[in-house]
């Protein structure tokens, strides 16, 4: 039997039909709604909130008790994860804010010297007679220069018709020396590239000006194999249980990277066919899944990807709509959880040109690590899990409007939210803030843990009246009710402290295993490279006060934003850094932390918080 389901969006209602017995979030998900659902719909993360327009409908689960308010479960909300369809439904979905999620596209580029893979030159033939019968093949081979005749069979095949279009006005299309396409009449100013950069939840993309190295437009969207799960092992899951999972996971992201193009494009009016080259990173699944290969071998141990090496392969047989002509490059990997965007980030911050040791991180449910220098480079992939992504916080939320960002105590309690907004939730940066100033106040000790109002005898009346508990554990009120914009308190919590030391040891535990193995001093590492969204927005002294990031790095850290999109536009913009990124690839030593004995003593003392 098919029910209804109705979806109120502001203004605007639509509508879509679901089976008897069907998960709602599931249901959302494949009608391409924007849902966040980082536990894959386990209920544990509370995110996949929606509103019953009649609050009376159907019950909350269990699982829906738990995480959701009684004053929540009372104004209708509900987890669609948790919600099974067996009536009619009319459900609000104005909360779904992901989508304004803060996407950092940019990232600091180095100055490369402008060398793309593809160029184009013009040339006028001279038009066959009587007294000149030469092949058309042998007159491109002779306007050429060329002893040989070069074209392959499939430009013999345009070869008669592009020269006389145009009266033997041609411009070739190069793939570095290769003669790769022919065009009729001079075409030259039309040479465009795009970078694009796919991460596990969002696509980053950049349309470049071939001729000039100029940046015409920049895209950011979501990654359209969310709807089979919110992270690679949810991804990978799903292309093993059904029969054509993988096709799907490689069409959804096709489909991503073709949008890319189609809006860069059009920003810019150009057509996709004026695209004659792209540069595509990401973790090692995603261009997996983007080839077809079967990711099935990364999911457990040993972690073993099909292949982490270069591809150059011809736009339709990668499946993108571009120029027929137009290759598609694949940046190499390293590792199953060391990906292009790995070492595209590595080559942008320029870590393997200097002769004094930086480190690198990549803040990520997996924090990826490289340090090193010109001669030598350790890499490893820490599972920090999505706390600093705001999932499995108690009121956490993305980086969207109103989520609450930076937070201090002086004489009073102050924070900031994204946008100015009223608050709706904490993100990761504001997590970090947060448990710094509570542990500067006293609030939290060395161990994590919360107090619970008896034993600060110290602490001024106003912070403790901010004491509280929640479901059986100690919590702090960041936010109260009249405050936020859903006029619910904004807590947090005992739990929250604990995720958050679990993601914090493990990217310092990282970084000190990689300075063990290498034998120096982290006082060493003359710099800190931040990388991405997170990196981003961090505030250095909160995270060293929390000891996610050592002391001894104080100083010495600089943000870099998105730096696998800064290292993918290089190579696109330098043939050079392509072969840079191999050389990173075949340099960096992959250290798997779930066999390093020392990871675990390094993650004990790391939960610590640490004294400055
Ligand atoms: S997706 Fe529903 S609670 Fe996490």
């Amino acid at each position: 039997m098919l029910y209804k389901i109705r979806i109120h969006r502001q203004s605007q209602i639509e509508e879509l039909q679901a089976e008897e017995g069907s998960n709602l979030l599931q249901t959302l998900l494949q009608h391409n709604y924007d849902m966040y659902a980082p536990c894959n719909g386990n209920g544990t993360c509370g995110k996949c909130k929606i509103r019953l327009i009649d609050p009376a409908g159907p019950e909350p689960t269990s699982k829906g008790h738990t995480i959701l308010s009684t004053e929540e479960i009372t104004a209708g909300y509900r987890l669609a994860c948790r919600t099974t369809i067996n009536s009619d439904l009319d459900i609000r979905l104005d909360d779904t804010d992901f989508l304004k999620a803060k996407v950092v596209t940019e990232g600091r580029r180095r100055k490369v010297r402008l060398s793309p893979a593809v160029s184009k030159r013009f040339i006028t033939l001279t038009p066959p007679d009587l007294e000149d019968q030469r092949s058309d093949s042998r007159r491109l081979a002779d306007t050429l220069g060329l002893k040989q005749e070069t074209a392959s069979l499939s430009l013999l095949r345009q070869l008669p018709a592009t020269l006389r279009a145009a009266n033997f006005e041609t411009t070739l299309l190069f793939n570095r020396t290769r003669l790769a396409g022919l065009e009729a009449g001079n075409t030259t100013a039309k040479l465009f590239g795009i970078a694009v950069d796919i991460g596990t939840t969002t696509l980053a993309a950049y349309l470049l000006n071939l001729n000039t190295g100029d940046q015409l437009a920049t895209y950011s969207g979501l990654n359209p194999q969310k709807k089979f799960g919110a992270d690679v092992i949810a991804r990978i899951s799903h292309t093993l249980e059904k029969p054509n999972g993988l096709a799907e996971m490689q069409a959804a992201i096709l489909e991503g990277i073709n949008q890319a193009v189609r809006q860069l494009t059009a920003a810019a009016g150009l057509q996709p066919t004026d695209v004659y080259e792209i540069v595509l990173v990401g973790n090692t699944t995603m261009l997996h899944f983007l080839l077809n290969l079967a990711a099935k071998n990364m999911a457990a141990s040993p972690f073993i990807p099909v292949t982490t090496q270069t591809f150059i392969l011809q736009a339709a047989e990668a499946g993108i709509t571009i120029n027929q002509n137009a290759i598609v490059v694949l940046v190499p990997a390293v590792a199953a959880y060391i990906g292009a965007d790995t070492v595209a980030a590595a080559l942008a911050s320029g870590m393997s040109t200097r002769k004094p040791v930086s480190l690198l991180i990549d803040f990520g449910t997996n924090g990826e690590i490289v340090l090193g220098n010109s001669e030598w480079l350790l890499a490893c992939s820490a599972a920090a899990g999505p706390a600093f992504e705001g999932a499995n916080i108690h009121n956490g939320v993305g980086s969207i409007p109103g989520a609450i960002d930076s937070f201090l105590i002086e004489k009073e309690l102050k924070y900031t939210t994204i946008g100015g907004e009223k608050p709706v939730g904490i993100c990761g940066t504001g997590l970090i803030d947060i448990a710094a100033g509570l542990y500067k106040a006293g609030i939290i000790d060395a161990t994590g843990r919360m107090a619970t109002g008896t034993g600060l005898p110290n602490l001024p009346q106003s912070l403790k009246d901010r004491l509280a508990v929640i479901d059986g554990m100690a919590a702090f009120l960041i936010a109260s009710a009249d405050e936020s914009a859903h006029h619910q308190e904004v807590y947090i919590t005992q739990k929250d402290i604990r995720e958050l030391q679990n993601a914090k040891a493990a990217i310092a535990a990282g970084i000190q295993v990689l300075a063990a193995t290498a034998g120096i001093r982290l006082q060493d590492i003359e710099k800190t490279y931040l990388a991405g969204g997170f990196g981003s927005y961090i505030k250095a002294a909160s995270a060293i006060h929390i000891g996610l990031i050592p002391l001894e790095l104080s100083g010495r850290l600089e943000a870099i934003g998105n730096a696998a999109g800064a290292g993918a536009v290089e190579i696109l913009l330098s043939r050079r850094s392509l072969h840079q990124a191999e050389k990173i690839k075949q340099k960096i030593k992959y250290i798997e932390l779930s066999s390093c004995r020392e990871f675990n003593d390094f993650f004990i003392d790391a939960m610590l918080f640490t004294e400055e």
